[in-house]
């Protein structure tokens, strides 16, 4: 076998004994793989700036592009960050869940400052999984966990999905079948004025809007005017290998299919395979296919991918803005 060939990394079922070691490795600065309500996260020590270095290198992911600190709780979460009243609301409102507040690093805040990307703000989420939770109980530890894809690529959404991660720091990826919502949490800037969306995400404008009693404008600029690092500087991102052709209203000869609704598009003999992220027209269903029709679709070398257009409303926005990625010029992303 050849001298760099890389060791398969463990898929192993999230046991209670899986989680007490996966703890262990996390608590020695290895890194894990575990199943999210949204996405599988690849997690680290986020007070480890040697484990965090390595979630970038496993990632390919340049280190100017911060990572969400996951914890068990809004105590916690206040150990880390600021929070002011809007930012509480949410996080009482919304917590557990898919929800990602940026708010001002606490002064003495443990977490690493490559976690951040030298910010003086902080990414926090409290994740609803519960194997996540056990996972979070079991380190003892804030970990800092972007989506388990190698940068720009699709995000996984089961065990299967997570693949061509670089290094051998990671210890194991813990199987908690399909994510059930599918789609990234929602990251909300709150850390100065008013707060902005940075990510359409699990939770809608709308039921942030509600709680906070205010419209909420869509902005990946921070107080300064300055942009703050986020996904929505980058236009390419969620890129399958394939090309993606949006709003198809017809199939080419050739083209795979990304389907939605009963109603099928004219030149659908056309299609090479067809994946229907949603036969009823159900968009939180949509959601939670996504990925992975997009992985799958991938796996078949199909030169490109035709979508049919989704409606623009409820979890449809994020559906859409993370097609739109996917289908943009491909760059250098994260
Ligand atoms: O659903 C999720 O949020 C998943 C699961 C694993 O929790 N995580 C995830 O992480 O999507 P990631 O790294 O793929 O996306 C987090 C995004 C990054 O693109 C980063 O730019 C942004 O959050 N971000 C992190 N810290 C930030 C900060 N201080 N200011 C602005 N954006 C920040
Ligand atoms: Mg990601």
């Amino acid at each position: 076998m050849a001298a760099e060939a890389r060791t398969k990394i463990p898929v192993l079922k999230a046991s209670d004994e899986n989680i007490r070691r996966a703890g262990a490795a996390l608590r020695a600065g290895r890194l894990v793989v575990f199943p999210t309500e949204t996405v599988y996260g690849l997690g680290g020590d986020a007070t480890n700036a040697v484990a965090v270095a390595s979630i970038f290198a496993a990632k390919g992911r340049p280190i100017f592009n911060p990572l969400i600190s996951h914890v068990p709780d809004v105590q916690s979460a206040a150990e880390f960050g600021v929070f002011d009243d809007q930012a509480m609301a949410l996080a009482e409102a919304f917590w557990p869940g898919p929800l990602t507040l940026i708010v001002p690093r606490a002064k003495n805040a443990a977490v690493a400052q490559l976690t951040t990307a030298g910010l003086e703000t902080i990414a926090i989420r409290v994740p609803a999984h519960p194997i996540a939770r056990a996972l979070l109980k079991e380190a003892g530890l804030p970990l800092a966990a972007p989506s388990a894809n190698v940068s720009g690529r699709i995000s996984p959404t089961r065990a299967d999905h997570v693949t061509d991660l670089k290094g051998d720091n990671v210890e194991m990826i813990l199987d908690g079948g399909a994510c059930e919502i599918g789609l990234e949490s929602t990251i909300l800037y709150c850390a100065a004025g008013n707060p902005r969306l940075l990510r359409p995400g699990g939770i809608s404008r709308d039921k942030l809007e509600t709680i906070l009693k205010q419209k909420i404008a869509i902005s990946d600029k921070n107080e300064t005017g300055k942009n703050v690092l986020s996904p929505g500087q980058l236009a390419s991102h969620y890129a399958p290998n394939s090309a993606v052709r949006l709003n198809a209203t017809a199939v080419q000869p050739g083209e795979a299919l990304l389907a939605f609704g009963a109603a099928l598009p004219d030149g659908i003999d056309n299609a090479t395979i067809v994946y229907n992220l949603s036969s009823s027209g159900n968009l939180n269903e949509a959601a939670a296919n996504l990925f992975d029709h997009l992985h799958k679709l991938d796996r078949g070398k199909n030169s490109t991918i035709a979508v049919i257009p989704i409606p623009e409303t409820g979890l449809g926005i994020a559906i859409n803005d993370r097609l739109r990625r996917a289908a943009a010029p491909r760059e250098n992303s994260a």
